[in-house]
């Protein structure tokens, strides 16, 4: 059976946007008119013989990596997203416009194709939201495009994400509530409905009628909670499928027709390592792969096509929900930190916890990521600490102390941050626009992370606004 593809009006032959016909230029081709790769100035030290180049969050998340994106969307000729869903959240500072974008990928903004890759799941509502916000606002979605094997997020994946959380109580997890596990589960399960699947009404209606059958079940006799009906549901999806249908693509030869053809690609990590399926802090996790590795499967091209990998780290850290957190701030500095940096959830508008960087699990995030380099952003932030501590080891319960991420669970959650202190400047980093600009204090403390993850910091980030980024060589 030939899988069909939304894009133009057949469902057969070759994959509309990758097809050649004699005197036409394919649609990628015709993307950029004879251009290979338009270089730019600022950032074109980072992406000129780095063709595919992996955005990943080094720590628990929200640390500006939307941000790090859109600056080097610049010189790139595509942005794909790789895994997550609307559980994410990037804001974009343009001037005095704001950008909050949960579903597209980050590239949006400087009008770049983006992709909206297989190991994604996608909330049909959120994304045409999305898509309608950018049209209204003078940005065509016209080069976006959608894997057919991405999953959907039903409206019973919310309902099951708010209703399990609320039946864990005390041991909750903290999710945004988006229905981000339940549909990843689902997809596991075999029982997911996919994005191909809204190209054929009848199959559309067939698959949520044998999801319904066993969700309603759930929804009803485990979670006590009201049951969907499904001509409700089919008429709502078949309403999405017709706005989304254009956008369907097989986004994996897209790309790598892309990568062939000598093109940039960023890929977009969502959330972060520490939040990683496999390798975060389970189970206070989201249910996909953030880490860089996980690109090429969520894109579905091969491992060796990444050239790089950019970790982003914010100067301190953040996470939002449960778990533990070893430097998480005692006493009044951890509030004066969230009022500083802003530190509210862009999804969910929770405050998220503020600790002190942490060196211990960033050296694993540069391990189990593979970070070339690293993006240390909000460093303007600590400007109004007059001491910065930072936390370089843990201690385990036995008196032991680590430098390394503890590999169980007991160890981390019994780990003790040990700090050393820096001293803090006063000076705003408002008017740095180079690195010889940064007060001493501040540089010094980019050494130190240099220094101990044996990492370059390449990306300093020094202000919301889109440029306030210093690039180092
Ligand atoms: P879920 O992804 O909604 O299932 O949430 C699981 C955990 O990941 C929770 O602790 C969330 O707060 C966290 N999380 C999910 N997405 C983000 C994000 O974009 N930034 C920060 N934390 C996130
Ligand atoms: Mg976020």
């Amino acid at each position: 059976m030939t899988i069909p593809y939304g894009r133009g009006s057949s469902r057969r032959g070759p994959v509309p946007g990758t097809e050649s016909r004699p005197g036409q230029p394919s649609r990628l081709q015709r993307t950029r008119p004879g251009a290979r790769h338009r270089v730019a100035s600022g950032t074109a030290l980072y992406t000129q013989d780095v063709p595919a180049t992996v955005i990943v969050g080094a720590q628990w998340g929200d640390e500006g990596k939307g941000k790090i994106v859109d600056l080097l969307a610049q010189d790139s000729d595509i942005v794909c997203r790789y895994q997550g869903g609307p559980n994410a959240g990037h804001t974009i500072v343009v001037g005095d416009d704001t950008f909050k974008i949960r579903a597209l990928p980050s590239g949006i903004v400087r009008g770049k194709p983006c992709v909206i890759g297989n190991g994604c799941v996608v909330d049909p509502e959120v994304l045409i939201g999305e898509l309608d916000d950018f049209e209204q606002r003078g940005h065509s979605t016209s080069e976006v495009y959608l894997s057919g094997n991405a999953h959907l997020i039903m409206p019973w994946h919310l309902a099951i994400d708010q209703a399990s959380e609320r039946r864990l109580g005390k041991l909750a997890i903290g999710t945004t509530k988006r229905g981000i596990g339940p549909a990843y589960a689902d997809k596991a399960m075999r029982l997911g409905i996919r994005v191909q699947d809204i190209l054929d009404a009848k199959i559309l209606r067939q698959k949520i009628e044998v999801a319904l059958a066993e969700k309603n079940l759930w929804l009803e006799r485990v979670y006590e909670s009201e049951p969907f009906d499904l001509e409700t549901v089919a008429a709502q999806y078949e309403g999405y499928a017709q706005r989304l249908r254009p956008y369907v693509t097989d986004t994996s030869l897209y790309v790598d027709n892309a990568l062939r053809d000598g093109k940039h690609v960023l890929f977009e990590g969502a959330q972060a390592t520490l939040l990683d399926l496999d390798h975060g802090t389970y189970p206070f996790v989201t249910s996909s792969n953030p880490v860089a590795s996980s690109a090429a499967t969520g894109v579905g091209i091969g491992p060796q096509r990444i050239d790089r990998v950019i970790g982003v780290a914010k100067a301190y850290v953040t996470r939002v929900g449960e778990g533990p957190f070893p430097s998480e701030i005692e006493g009044p500095d951890q509030e004066t930190m969230r009022e500083l940096g802003h530190e509210y959830g862009t999804v969910t508008g929770r405050s998220r916890r503020c600790g002190w960087l942490d060196l211990v699990a960033l050296r694993y995030a540069v391990r189990v990521n593979g970070i070339d380099q690293l993006a240390l952003t909000k460093l303007d932030v600590l400007s109004h600490f007059a001491e910065l501590p930072v936390c370089v080891r843990y201690r385990l319960p036995g008196g032991e102390e680590t430098r390394d991420f503890p590999a169980h669970q007991s160890d981390f959650h019994a780990a003790r941050p040990v700090l050393e202190t820096l001293p803090g400047w006063s000076e705003a980093l408002d008017d740095c626009v180079s690195e010889e600009d940064l007060p001493d204090a501040a540089r010094r403390y980019v050494d130190l992370v240099e220094r101990e993850l044996g990492v370059e910091v390449t990306l300093i980030g020094t202000g919301a606004e889109r440029t306030s980024v210093l690039t180092r060589a």
